[in-house]
């Protein structure tokens, strides 16, 4: 997944415009871009959704972003969008692997209840909403078997450290958010799962996205959320390794594989060692993943 696209619940035209967005995969939005009175009706149309959703051949992975485990929300939400069948859920507001247990046993449950596989529902943590799930993001490793990916978000973690911005006159990111983005990339390395970068909001500053991207990809993310359709294919072109990337990466596999045995080799005057070749390797295993 290189892509997420967040679509609003309770926007039937919304939800139909993510589906032919090329996203990898959709995060229908049951929390905060839906209005509390207006809850029922979006689990509602976004169970209808994913019904139809699903049958679709070559669409977008389903996960619904449900609303956080200590809102009184969450289990109407996973009643609602678990029968209809989805490829995972997202949970808001993570605090640590504690959290992401429990979801999973959440899910557990329902997953005998529907007659869905066990386990196959994933689980998508956002972990630095809050000064708590910040310093938890080390407890996430080996906390769930469903845990797909750790991502990041600064909005809500602005409003929990009482900061009046979270990005400088120049656009970045000010230091605690810099703080949080680096510790979800450990975080997500430790727990073996894919590490998602935070929304872009400024939808039209296509520039900005690009760069951000670029940032982002560089350092070891290999996806970012969305929260409109022209992100999208920015987000997917950058973060589709290269032809280049991965012509580098063959290389290095072969080369490590005419010398077996060896703990390093030279390729193209170059010193490589096993953590080239495990980075090379994972580069590769990303190609099934898209
Ligand atoms: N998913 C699917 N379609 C979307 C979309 C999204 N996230 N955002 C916009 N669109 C559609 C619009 O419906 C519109 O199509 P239409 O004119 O045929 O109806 C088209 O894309 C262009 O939209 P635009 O006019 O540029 O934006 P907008 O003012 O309608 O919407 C937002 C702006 C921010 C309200 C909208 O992008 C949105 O709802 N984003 C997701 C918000 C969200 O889920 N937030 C939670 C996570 S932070
Ligand atoms: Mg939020």
């Amino acid at each position: 997944m290189r892509s997420l696209l967040f679509v609003p619940g309770d926007s039937a035209r919304k939800l139909e415009k993510g589906l032919g967005s090329g996203a990898d995969a959709l995060l229908v939005d049951l929390e905060d871009s839906v209005a509390l009175s207006a809850k029922e009706a979006a689990r509602k149309a976004s169970a209808e959704f994913l019904a139809a959703a699903r049958k679709e051949s070559n669409r977008p992975r389903l996960f619904v972003r449900v609303n956080g485990l200590t809102t009184g929300l969450i289990d109407a939400d996973l009643e609602a969008v678990m029968a209809p069948g989805l490829d995972g859920i997202m949970l808001p507001k993570t605090v640590g692997g504690i959290d992401v247990s429990h979801l999973g046993a959440k899910l557990a449950v329902r997953e005998a209840e529907y007659g869905l596989e066990d386990g196959a529902t994933r689980i998508i943590a956002i972990a630095t909403e809050n000064a708590r799930g910040v310093f938890a993001l080390g407890t996430l490793a080996g906390a769930s078997h469903r845990l797909a990916g750790v991502a990041w978000g600064g909005e809500d973690l602005a409003a929990d450290v009482g900061a009046e911005v979270n990005r400088g006159a120049d656009g970045l990111y000010t230091d605690p958010y810099r703080i949080a983005r680096s510790l979800t990339l450990f975080a997500a390395a430790a727990a073996e799962v894919d590490a998602i970068d935070s929304v872009y909001t400024n939808f039209r500053d296509t520039d900005g996205l690009a760069a951000e991207c670029r940032d982002a990809a560089r350092d070891g993310f290999v996806a970012k959320m969305a929260i409109h359709p022209a992100q999208v294919p920015v987000i997917n072109e950058t973060f589709t390794p290269s032809p280049e990337s991965l012509a580098h990466a063959r290389a290095v596999v072969d080369a490590f594989a005419r010398n077996p045995g060896a703990g390093v080799v030279g390729l193209e005057g170059e010193m490589l060692d096993r953590p080239h070749l495990a980075r090379a390797e994972r580069l590769l295993a990303r190609l099934g993943g898209l």
